[in-house]
């Protein structure tokens, strides 16, 4: 195999580009840029139309001229695009998705080129354990730890709030790193499980009867059309087809809270923990850092 001239590469290059996430990407990293300009970057993606139509609107939006931004085209079922792109990469941050439709080829191009790979995946089902074809490369499970995590009920409260568990990809994600921690390090495992705050009962019920009907909709082909046709009648306006407008994405708060228990240092760990904190509560004003 010939020798890869990694210098020669730019720092990053964003695939998915033209995506609802890889838009969000692309501004952000236009607008951090101001402040690098050693640093170089490029866009990715299938239609060359799209992707300078992109660049002029973030360039507009942010007052600055992308036309020297380099485009690079690449096609999932392409392989030797998806190669071509990631040796001119040092870093890829795929935004390309469903990732369990289309990670796969991604990250083989990477490896091959030995380009890094930002994985940004939101999908619970391409980062657990056994369920993507990525994951099969582990197919064995991380082994029980005592004294087990104590599972809360479906739907209960925490100071004054209503939570239930978060089906998102957080809880895949840690047990991928844990696993990494346990097999090459030799590390006790934490246990993780990840709930969302819902504010009121109320909130959590109409989450809850959407979620059902979501569920139910999507089990036959007829029934599926017309959820992926009418999303904003199924969901109670919480799903449309344009997705979130910048006012509602400018106005959505979050907070992130990790809650802790554990040892203190050369303490025996085979007894109750005891130490018990709150680690992080992070809070963000937009929706752009939620992701
Ligand atoms: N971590 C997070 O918080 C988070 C949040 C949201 C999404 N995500 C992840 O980001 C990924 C994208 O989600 P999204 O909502 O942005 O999806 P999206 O709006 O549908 O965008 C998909 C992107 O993939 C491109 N694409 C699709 N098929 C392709 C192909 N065959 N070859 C080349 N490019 C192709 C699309 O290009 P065209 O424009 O040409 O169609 C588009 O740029 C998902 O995997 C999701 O899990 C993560």
């Amino acid at each position: 195999m010939a020798e890869i001239d990694v210098m020669s590469r730019l720092d990053l290059v964003i695939f998915g580009a033209t995506g609802f996430t890889g838009m969000k990407v692309v501004e952000q990293l236009a607008t951090v840029a101001k402040k690098y300009p050693a640093m170089t970057w490029g866009v990715a993606g299938r239609s060359e139309a799209k992707l300078k139509a992109l660049m002029a609107d973030i360039g507009k939006k942010i007052g600055e001229d992308l036309t020297g931004i380099r485009i690079i085209l690449a096609e999932v079922t392409n392989e030797r695009s998806l190669r071509d792109m990631c040796e001119q990469a040092k870093v890829l941050i795929n935004c390309c998705g469903p990732y369990l439709m289309y990670g796969e080829p991604v990250v083989k191009a990477a490896v091959e080129a030995k380009t890094h790979c930002v994985d940004v995946s939101g999908e619970p089902q391409a980062g657990s354990a056994g369920r993507s074809p990525l994951s099969k490369k582990h197919p064995k499970d991380l082994p029980v730890f005592e004294p087990k995590l104590r599972t809360r009920s479906t739907i209960h409260k925490l100071e004054d709030q209503w939570c239930v568990p978060f089906p998102g990809v957080d809880e895949s994600v840690v047990y991928r790193t844990q696993r990494f921690f346990h097999d090459h390090e030799n590390q006790r495992v934490i246990q993780f499980k990840t709930y969302v705050k819902l504010g009121s009962l109320c909130t959590v019920m109409r989450t809850g009867f959407a979620g059902v009907l979501i569920a139910l909709l999507s089990k036959t082909a007829p029934t599926m059309k017309l959820l992926l046709k009418y999303p904003k009648l199924f969901s109670g306006g919480m799903v449309t087809l344009k997705g979130p407008t910048e006012n509602v994405m400018n106005n959505t708060k979050f907070t992130f809270e990790l809650y802790g228990v554990g040892w203190d240092k050369n303490t025996d760990v085979s007894g109750k923990p005891n130490k018990k904190a709150v680690v992080k509560r992070w809070r963000s004003d937009n929706w752009s850092s939620i992701s």
